[in-house]
């Protein structure tokens, strides 16, 4: 028997005493991933997961997600999805259901949805339009807004100018001020399996069809029993061209702890140049149940839940 332990990025305190509450009663990983990432893809104050998560350059909300299991090493994802507000739940039974595939996008992954029996649900929220519009008439599309009546001014002409200038507006639709980013959930269960799971919106106005490190092993998630699982946080094109979470777990392999693992997977990423100004964070769990984080600036944190816990602790992450 394993003491049972879940873990998490900033803001998945929404879902971990869900994913408890399943360990606790002895469920398994992945069923514990699955129920406490619902709950934060479905919290409509995170802009980063779910519902109410910040829309593409043209305000189409886009997801990814993934499930990764440390014993088989399988793997389901779902990239640039649109119109299913729990993705994490897709990308399970792209794991479990069609288990010659790891990935499916865009329309590939709404058609297996809808023939797997998910149900649409509109995921832009009004909190989430207002900030992308802000964002559109702060990057400059004011302009052209003025010229277009209606409702869904700032939309049109955002479309407009983005269809003209797609590339630079994109360029300076940067992500908004503060920590913003994907949710990690790393499960440890009774019976000794792990499972991370990665949810995101990714990149704030991102361009259409950008797909990110969420979606991709190796990159925003990898799980292997023997060393463990790790997931990133952040600007995930670091992380696709770090080869980040599977660099953490070998690094682990090799005998370091979570948390210099974390800051020595993120030390790599951080010589890759890159002229955008968003982080990468990392977060790490062995199958003994260490764990460790680490991130690019002070004060970031994540949280932990044993079956002891009546709510999720904070933790600090290393700093890079
Ligand atoms: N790490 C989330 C993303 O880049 O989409």
């Amino acid at each position: 028997m394993t003491d049972p332990v879940i873990i998490g990025s900033e803001r998945s305190e929404a879902g971990l005493p869900t994913g408890m509450e399943v360990l606790s009663r002895g469920g398994s990983a992945l069923d514990a991933v699955e129920a406490a990432m619902r709950r934060c893809e479905d919290n409509l104050a995170d802009h980063y997961v779910g519902t109410g998560g910040l829309p593409n350059a043209q305000g189409v909300v886009e997801l990814d997600a993934s499930v990764m299991l440390g014993s088989s090493r399988s793997f389901g994802s779902v990239g640039a999805l649109r119109g299913y507000p729990n993705p994490i739940s897709v990308a399970r039974a792209v794991l479990e259901r069609l288990p010659q595939h790891c990935m499916l996008v865009g329309e590939g992954a709404a058609l297996f949805a809808e023939e797997n029996g998910f149900t649409t649900a509109e995921l832009l929220t009004d909190e989430a339009r207002a900030l992308w519009r802000a964002q559109l008439l702060a990057a400059g599309a004011a302009e052209s807004a003025k010229s277009v009546e209606g409702e869904n001014t700032a939309a049109v002409a955002g479309d407009r100018r983005y269809r003209s200038e797609s590339l630079d507006l994109v360029r300076r639709l940067a992500p908004h001020e503060g920590p913003w980013g994907t949710i990690n959930i790393i499960a440890l269960d009774a019976a000794g399996e792990m499972c991370v799971g990665v949810s995101t919106s990714g990149y704030p106005f991102k361009y259409p069809g950008r797909v990110g490190d969420s979606a991709v092993p190796g990159a925003g998630n990898w799980c292997d029993l023997r060393a463990g699982g790790a997931a990133c946080t952040g600007r995930g094109e670091l992380s696709m061209r770090g080869g980040t979470a599977r660099t953490i777990v070998e690094l682990m392999a090799g005998g370091e702890q979570p948390a210099e693992a974390c800051r020595l997977g993120l030390a790599d990423a951080a010589t890759l140049p890159d002229e955008f100004r968003a982080e990468l964070r990392a977060l790490a769990l062995t199958p003994d149940g260490r764990h460790g984080g680490a991130a690019g600036q002070f004060g970031s944190v994540y949280a932990v839940m044993t079956t002891g816990s009546t709510e999720p602790e904070l933790h600090p992450r290393a700093v890079l």
